[in-house]
């Protein structure tokens, strides 16, 4: 879908549909609408009377301008009560009519730039939310089907103003909110991927074009690298499949200095069947998506790499499958890690700890200032949060309260859980330093605690993602399957570190 901006007056554009908004409380139509209804001869007010158009959040009518105006349809969205609308909402209600209009065949859509001046939204966000509502909501997921599709395609979505001055900051909104929404659907697509073709060798490639398109820097470490690194975690983790891991990093350098501001790290396991501790067959297919954190990483340094932000980040993403082969690893063997501390292996199937153990340590060997990992990490946080909030957990309460509000500016939801020294005791080894399971409980909590083993005293927090990966059904932005998650919460974060280092300096 193309999305563009233009100004004029909307009631005169020629398209599909023309969507405007209406809110809950307003007695008639007024401005666009107002113009529109009389070119209805008053179909809207009538509508309003009866009752059918009460402007409810989320209330959609379509009406057919029967060639009393240049578009065929005129679709009013009710916003809700002006001060409880939000750019979540806009973004939400957008997706929903786009899938709506898409079933009817409708192929080009005009807008306005919903929610503009309204509960403290303005152009630049009421664009960005428009945008990213569209292409979020409109995501489809038919590389493997070769059967026609049921519905059309909307190939144009025009935001229209009616002052010329505001083309810019409509601009500036579109063009955030389609990086943002492309990101998003690149890691949805990863994610959705099957793991026959999303293999690690095949994120590496994905890391290659990335690096080609957007100009950063691509490093891919094959076993024997890993080995020389002492990455004995990865590779004990790695050892059970014939597939080859990869220990990928991308670098990007948005400003002139060596340090590495923002290690961002996700976990790359391309099928997580559990390994010798086998996982029930049930369900198993959804191990396909125990990568998604590493593609949300990915995906969010594309971004942040487009949006030419001022900063020094990295992506490092540890991925191999995780397969019960005739040289796996075993319950009760003992990994040496990247920072030479050694792990007693209970369960196999605790295997994402284990490689971002490697990921994390070589993070903090390069000296990396901030980092941030996200991982389809642990059932533990399925059981807390459902599907509805992430976790986070980390050891610097400043960058804890930072992701949850650039999650909260995504219009994604974090919930930060405690660490406790009580937690790391959970994990102590008999055998070896720590071990990679805990006991029953507080499973989402002792994982996070063996994971602070790694990155020592620097500024870090872990999002879990395994309850928020994947949708099950349609709602909102959200489609079934991968649901992107995380990788618009990191832009928001990296750019708010960004402009607080831009500070700093001066
Ligand atoms: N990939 C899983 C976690 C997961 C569960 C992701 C459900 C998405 C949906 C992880 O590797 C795992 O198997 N964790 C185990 C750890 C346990 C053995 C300590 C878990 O949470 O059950
Ligand atoms: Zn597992
Ligand atoms: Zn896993």
């Amino acid at each position: 879908m193309e999305i563009k901006t233009a100004s004029g007056d909307i009631t005169q554009i020629k398209a599909g549909a023309i969507v405007v908004n209406f809110f809950e409380g307003m007695k008639r139509p007024d401005g666009d609408l107002a113009k529109i209804d009389k070119a209805l001869e008053g179909a809207i007010s009538q509508l309003i009377s009866q009752g059918e158009i009460k402007g409810k959040l989320g209330e959609i009518t379509v009406i057919h301008s029967l060639g009393k105006l240049p578009a065929h349809r005129v679709v009013v969205v009710g916003l809700g009560k002006p001060p409880q609308l939000s750019q979540d909402k806009v973004r939400r209600l957008v997706a929903e009519t786009c899938r709506l209009l898409r079933q009817k065949a409708v192929d080009s859509i005009a807008t306005v730039a919903q929610g503009a001046g309204v509960a403290g939204i303005n152009d630049e966000s009421a664009a960005q939310a428009v945008t990213e509502g569209a292409l979020l909501g409109t995501y489809l997921f038919r590389r493997h089907m070769t059967r026609e599709a049921e519905h059309g395609e909307i190939k144009e979505l025009i935001i229209v103003a009616a002052d010329k001055a505001k083309l810019v900051p409509l601009r500036r909104g579109c063009n955030q909110g389609r990086i943002m929404a492309e990101a998003t659907n690149l890691a949805r697509d990863m994610v959705n991927e099957p793991a026959n073709y999303m293999t690690p060798s095949q994120m590496a490639k994905t890391a290659r074009k990335l690096a080609t398109s957007y100009g950063l820097e691509v490093s891919l470490l094959e076993k024997k690298q890993m080995g020389e690194l002492g990455m004995g975690a990865l590779l004990g983790v790695a050892q059970g499949s014939r597939e080859p891991p990869k220990f990928i990093t991308l670098h990007y350098r948005g400003r002139n200095a060596t340090e590495i501001d923002v290690a961002l790290v996700g976990k790359g396991i391309t099928f997580d069947s559990g390994g010798i501790s086998i996982k029930p067959s049930k369900g198993m297919a959804e191990m396909k998506g125990d990568m998604a954190g590493g593609a949300a990483v990915m995906a969010a340094l594309s971004a942040i790499a487009r949006l030419k932000t001022k900063i020094n980040a990295m992506a490092i993403i540890p991925a191999t499958e995780n397969l019960p082969g005739d040289s796996a690893l075993k319950p009760g063997d003992i990994l040496t890690a990247i920072n030479g501390k050694t792990i007693e292996i209970i369960s196999t199937d605790a295997e994402g700890r284990l490689i971002l153990a490697d990921a994390l340590g070589y993070a903090k060997k390069l000296g990396a200032r901030t980092i941030v990992d996200v991982a389809t990490l642990t059932g533990s946080i399925r059981v807390a949060l459902a599907d509805i909030y992430s976790g986070a957990l980390g050891n610097n309460q400043g960058l804890i309260d930072r992701l949850v509000s650039a999650a909260a500016a995504a219009g994604e939801l974090i919930w930060p859980l405690p660490m406790h020294e009580g937690y790391g005791e959970k994990i102590k080894s008999d055998v070896a330093d720590i071990k990679n399971v805990g006991t029953q409980y507080g499973g989402a909590i002792t994982a996070a605690q063996f994971l602070a083993e790694f990155v020592g005293d620097t500024p870090w927090v872990h999002l879990d993602i395994a309850g928020t990966s994947l949708s099950e059904k349609e709602q909102g932005y959200l489609v079934k399957g991968a649901s992107g998650v995380a990788v618009r919460t990191l832009v928001n974060l990296v750019l708010s570190l960004a402009s607080s280092q831009s500070q700093e300096v001066g």
